[in-house]
């Protein structure tokens, strides 16, 4: 039984279960993320953490199980037409088209929200133009604007493709890893910037985050997996304080960790 009303849901999935020939990567996953959430999804390295997002945003197909998006069953669709329904999505490695510069990045995904099949039109260069370059300012890479995706640092990498994945207005956020790559001190000010342009633009967040610190100052819920099934839903000092958890983690102490308040946030 849900614990909460599917008003509040953005997102609910049910039993999701993929099987890669006899290997079960994922194991009847139920989770819901809530309006306004910033959830983490967290678990040792192999618990199906991507295969999990992948699921979500169409790029495998579930075995069993369902992706509900409100409460529109989107289980099974095609990676653009979830786009479409309102789910973002960033990569534990950076997907962008290398050859395109980074303000034509975001203005393809801005002319494809739109459904739009003007994108190679010669007026597609400049439509949205003027909106991506705002965008990509809110995101620290305007300098960078004009140059191919293919020749940016791996941190300027990952701030583009955060402009890409909000480039049609997303009403959830799914970041595999966001800060991966980035250097330590800049870590927390991209997730930061991460966390409020979705918030603001009216996104639910769902991230993976292998650094805890991390999840525990910036994760209003979080969600625990390991070998493919859920071990623990909730705020982050439940889970932190989950034996389960610490077991996930081979016995790992958690006490240290700093957990904030999010309620203030939201
Ligand atoms: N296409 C595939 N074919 C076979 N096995 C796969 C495939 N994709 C993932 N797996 C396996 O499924 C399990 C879950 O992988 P997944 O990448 O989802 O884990 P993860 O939680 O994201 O790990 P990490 O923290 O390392 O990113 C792993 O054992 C992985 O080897
Ligand atoms: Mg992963």
């Amino acid at each position: 039984m849900n614990a909460f009303s599917s008003r509040d849901a953005i997102l609910t999935v049910e039993d999701l279960t993929k099987d890669f020939g006899k290997f079960r990567a994922v194991d009847g996953v139920d989770f819901t993320v809530l309006r306004s959430d910033v959830m983490a999804m967290i678990g040792p390295n192999g618990a199906g953490k991507t295969t999990c997002f992948n699921l979500i945003t169409g790029q495998l197909k579930p075995s069993a199980g369902r992706v509900v998006l409100r409460d529109r069953d989107i289980t099974g669709r095609p990676p653009h037409q979830i786009c479409h329904l309102g789910i973002g999505r960033t990569f534990q490695t950076p997907a962008l088209f290398g050859s395109m510069t980074v303000v034509e990045n975001v203005q393809m995904a801005m002319i494809s929200a739109e459904g739009r099949l003007k994108a190679m039109s010669p007026r597609a260069a400049k439509l949205y133009r003027e909106d991506a370059l705002a965008l990509l300012d809110e995101v620290r890479v305007t300098d960078k604007a004009d140059l191919p995706c293919a020749r940016l640092a791996y941190g300027d990498l990952r701030r583009a493709e955060l402009a890409v994945a909000l480039a049609h207005g997303p009403k959830l956020l799914l970041m595999d890893e966001p800060a991966d790559g980035i250097p330590a001190p800049e870590r927390a000010a991209f997730m930061e910037i991460c966390l409020e342009l979705a918030l603001r633009g009216g996104a639910a967040v769902l991230f993976s985050e292998r650094d805890l610190d991390m999840v525990f100052h910036f994760a209003g819920r979080v969600v625990v997996l390991d070998h493919g099934q859920v071990v623990a839903e909730g705020s982050p000092l439940e889970v932190r304080d989950d034996e389960r958890v610490r077991a996930a983690y081979l016995g790992a102490d958690f006490s240290h960790l700093q957990v904030t308040d999010h309620a203030a946030r939201i």
